[in-house]
């Protein structure tokens, strides 16, 4: 078992001269498409490639880095992954560059971190530090537009966590900041900072308002992790998911709240999306939903309204093409026909719903706002609705009805087939329904 003579390729290089220790499809240094060929190839015909048993290789054992942040930590998958980058998007004023602050100074406890931006100068940086109260003297700064000195100063630091706050208005040699061309360019020679060495990148990318990170999409295929940082401006809430990660879930969920003093994570959401519910009006129902591992309970609220001209549709919080079916679905199967009106939908606490358990409330909601009855304050429900008007089995009843009963609701109304699961769990009352005219009389009877 000697090493081989001819060793393996080791990254790969570029007519250029520009090194990776991945390929790319282009040289993200001098623009050549097929132009990265294996270090020990390039040139002569090729050494021979061998695979090896996985099972065999070492390496990416590293540990992760914790920022101590549990609700960041979780949407990571138990945090940042050494020489990852990852991508950090959100709306302009959303509270990137907070999160982001916030996060290098607790992992700048435990070494020198460096804080690059192209946006603000020190002294707005320093501002904002002394707001958030961060004093770490391992949190260096550097206020510099140019991708070259950031990477150049980054390699002589070697910082152990580097943050770059935009990839929107990082500058290249050529080319103007901020256009797909030099987001996606300035993305990628990122990217192979962060392969070069342990460090951890974190990019903040401004997200556009039809909701593109950065513009092109192929940015994120280049990195390894998406988080989005989503709110309401009028909401304190804000929510941080992933919507890539090679290293974790993309269904976990992070709760924060911006204050004055920065962002403090929520670690009970529930109660604070329904703290603001007015229990008893029409036109709200409150979905026992499951984001990642985590039970949440939810106030999903709807209006109707009678239409003058074409009826109008907007929907926060739930897929709008979900909620169009779902309006189909009580026209047909359940007698609440609000096709001609307008519609209005929202999830309280600017929280975007992904499961179809959430479907049931938003029937609820409604339904009770066009026939003005309430839906029964006590009782909480979920359960995905189909075309039928069936309400079909959604997963960890128990996780649900445990949350459920833990602030204070006493009814469940859950799809039947989720019954003998949620038994177990017990404490409320539970409602099977079938389908969805079964659902409403069982939530909109209790006045
Ligand atoms: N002096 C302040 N007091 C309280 N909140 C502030 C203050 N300054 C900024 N903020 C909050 O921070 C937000 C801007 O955060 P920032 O991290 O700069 O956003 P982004 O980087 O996503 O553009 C503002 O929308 C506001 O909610
Ligand atoms: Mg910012």
């Amino acid at each position: 078992m000697g090493t081989p003579r001819t060793a393996a390729p080791r990254g790969f290089v570029c007519t250029c001269g520009f090194h990776a220790s991945r390929p790319f499809g282009r040289c993200p240094q001098c623009g050549e498409w097929g132009s990265l060929q294996p270090r020990s190839a390039s040139g002569a015909g090729g050494a021979a490639a061998r695979a090896v048993p996985l099972s065999e290789v070492r390496g990416g054992e590293a540990p992760r880095l914790v920022t101590g942040w549990g609700e960041l930590d979780r949407v990571l998958g138990g945090g940042l992954v050494p020489g990852s980058l990852v991508l950090l998007g959100g709306e302009p004023g959303i509270g990137k560059s907070t999160l982001l602050l916030q996060l290098m100074a607790r992992l700048a406890a435990r070494g020198t971190v460096l804080y690059a931006s192209g946006e603000e100068s020190l002294e707005q940086l320093a501002l904002r530090a002394a707001r958030l109260r961060i004093t770490e003297p391992g949190l260096h700064a550097l206020a510099e537009p140019r991708l070259e000195a950031v990477l150049a100063e980054a390699t002589r630091a070697r910082p152990s966590v580097l943050a770059v706050d935009s990839v929107q208005t990082l500058l290249l040699e050529e080319g103007s900041p901020g256009s797909p061309g030099a987001v996606r360019e300035a993305t990628a020679r990122l990217l192979a900072h962060a392969k070069s060495g342990a460090a951890p990148l974190v990019l903040v990318g401004h997200v556009t308002k039809e909701g593109a990170l950065a513009g092109p999409k192929t940015l994120e295929h280049l990195v390894d992790v998406v988080l989005l940082f989503e709110g309401e401006a009028s909401s304190s809430y804000r929510v941080l998911r992933a919507t890539k990660n090679r290293f974790g879930s993309t269904r976990e969920l992070g709760v924060f709240e911006m204050r004055g003093e920065g962002l403090v994570e929520v670690p009970n959401p529930s109660a604070l999306f329904l703290a603001e519910r007015a229990a008893g009006a029409s036109g709200s129902a409150v979905a026992a939903c499951l984001e990642g591992s985590r039970p949440i309970l939810v106030e999903v609220q709807a209006l109707t309204a009678p239409a003058s001209g074409p009826p109008r549709r907007a929907v926060l919080g739930v897929d709008p093409y979900r909620v169009a079916l779902l309006l189909a679905v009580c026209a047909r199967r359940a007698g609440v026909d609000v096709l001609g009106s307008d519609v209005f939908v929202n999830v309280a606490g600017g929280v975007r719903l992904s499961e179809p358990a959430a479907d049931l409330a938003v029937v609820a909601a409604i339904a009770s706002s066009a026939s003005g009855r309430a839906v029964d304050p006590r009782a909480v429900c979920f359960g995905e609705v189909g075309l039928a008007g069936e309400v079909r089995a959604s997963g960890a009843a128990d996780l649900r009805l445990a949350e459920a009963g833990k602030l204070g609701f006493r009814r469940c109304v859950l799809p039947a087939a989720c019954c003998k699961e949620a038994r177990a769990a017990g404490g409320l009352e539970l409602v099977a329904v079938k389908d969805v005219r079964g659902a409403l009389s069982a939530l909109l009877s209790v006045r």
